[in-house]
């Protein structure tokens, strides 16, 4: 199943990438404040559920642009469902800002089981299998070692919707930025999150995230040794869109940090 994964996900990028050539005529469309989407976001989306679909007529589909697709089993959901963000960090793809990435997640009774991110503008390719452990480029991967949050680069995602409430958000920025080494925004939440694997980030924090942001990162965090959850270090991220993770030891500064700031 990670390898037709894998498969959809360079397909995507392939799109994606021959897009970015031609940046200048990438035709952009708003779906509300701030949030946009252009035809790459959709044709990549195309390839991936194509590519899946042949492979696994079944199975069902949760993806940001075409919202959810039942699979064709008689009895109710299906077992099987792929949780898809065919371009994560568009807002950076339209500036071609190279940070952005294909996230492809495969949650079975509603626990992730594979996970694929594709960066296309390294060629860099991050996987996990539940209880297999993560990879780049077939490299095993651990997330950072860092204990103290006066060391740790902590990555975040900043309010940008107008239904998001940016004066709570500013509230933890402060505190956040005066304890840790520094805080980045990249703009690319699941690509973030497997930079928290790859040990890049010793952190990442983020609300307002939908479960095609995090599903695939997730995993590959959990299986690179990392912890993830809630601001209250709790495990409803996927639904509440409030997560948090990192190594174990940061992870529990965190939520003495965060827990107050918890909207879960
Ligand atoms: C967005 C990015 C961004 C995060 C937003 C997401 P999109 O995804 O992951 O970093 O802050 O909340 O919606 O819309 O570019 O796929
Ligand atoms: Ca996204
Ligand atoms: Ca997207």
């Amino acid at each position: 199943m990670l390898n037709v994964a894998i498969k959809a996900a360079r397909r995507a990028g392939n799109i994606i990438n021959r897009a970015s050539l031609n940046s200048e005529r990438i035709q952009v469309t708003r779906k509300q404040h701030n949030d946009f989407v252009t035809e790459v976001d959709q044709a990549a989306e195309s390839a991936i559920i194509d590519t899946l679909k042949d492979a696994f007529p079944d199975h069902g589909f949760l993806a940001e642009e075409g919202g959810e697709i039942q699979g064709t089993r008689l009895e109710g959901q299906p077992s099987h469902v792929w949780i898809i963000d065919p371009l994560d960090g568009t807002t950076n793809f339209i500036h071609s800002f190279p940070h952005y990435a294909v996230s492809i997640a495969l949650a079975v009774d509603g626990v992730t089981q594979q996970a694929v991110i594709y960066d296309p503008n390294r060629d860099e390719l991050f996987t996990a299998t539940r209880g297999a452990g993560a990879y780049a480029n077939n490299r095993r991967l651990r997330v950072a070692g860092r204990l103290r949050m006066s060391e740790a680069l902590i990555g975040t995602g900043f309010p940008y919707r107008e239904d998001q409430d940016v004066d709570a958000y500013l509230e933890i920025f402060a505190k956040m930025t005066r304890q840790c080494a520094g805080l980045r925004r990249p703009g690319a939440a699941a690509l973030d999150l497997a930079y928290v694997a790859a040990g890049r980030l010793d952190a990442f924090f983020e609300q307002g995230l939908k479960p095609w942001d995090m599903a695939a990162g997730a995993l590959l965090i959990t299986e690179a040794g990392g912890l993830v959850g809630n601001y209250a270090g709790e495990e409803s991220y996927l639904n509440t869109g409030e997560i948090m993770a990192g190594n174990p030891r940061l992870f529990a500064q965190l939520v003495t940090q965060l827990r107050s700031h918890s909207q879960a």
